[in-house]
């Protein structure tokens, strides 16, 4: 058991690493320079990489994450709200809801017909889920750090 939390827990880290960071990269460096040259193909180059290490980040984040709330709490307590934990739980949650009605709009909406005229929407739709991805973080260190 103490293996497998150690498993999941060093999943979840380096899959969060893969999301968090890689968000960062294209909300910090390669969206700026796509917006400014106007130059979708910028963001396509980006999108190709990262899909590959990134939608499987996403899935072991969740796969990892619910095991670990599990452990955390009983399934049928994780949106009571009674305890930190269930705050956290839930926050995390609503947080994968938002980033998959995005990330899902993103993927079959914009990035097929992704072009200089439609940057400025998928710029709307990488802010949030970096900006989710960030929160990720933070509420996710508040197990350890007692927040909630
Ligand atoms: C992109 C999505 C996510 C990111 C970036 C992320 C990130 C993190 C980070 C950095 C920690 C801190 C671990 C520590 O203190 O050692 C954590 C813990 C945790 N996360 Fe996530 N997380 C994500 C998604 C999820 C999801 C979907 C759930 C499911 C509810 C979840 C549940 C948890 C739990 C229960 C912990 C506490 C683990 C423990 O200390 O035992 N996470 N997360």
């Amino acid at each position: 058991m103490v293996a497998m939390y150690a498993t999941a827990l060093v999943l979840h880290l380096l899959a969060a690493t893969v999301w968090t960071g890689g968000h960062l990269v294209l909300a910090t460096c390669v969206l700026p320079r796509a917006l400014a040259a106007g130059e979708a193909q910028i963001l396509k180059s980006f999108e190709q990489g990262y899909e590959r290490i990134g939608i499987p980040a996403l899935l072991i984040q969740v796969a990892t994450g619910l095991w670990l709330a599990h452990l955390q709490l009983p399934l049928a307590q994780w949106l009571d709200l009674a305890t930190p934990q269930s705050h956290l739980i839930a926050i995390k949650l609503g947080l994968l809801a938002l980033t998959a009605a995005f990330a899902v709009d993103a993927r079959l909406r914009l990035i097929p017909k992704l072009s200089a005229a439609t940057l400025p929407s998928m710029a709307w739709h990488i802010w949030p889920v970096t900006l989710f991805a960030v929160l990720f973080v933070l509420v996710g260190a508040g197990f350890r750090l007692g927040w909630g």
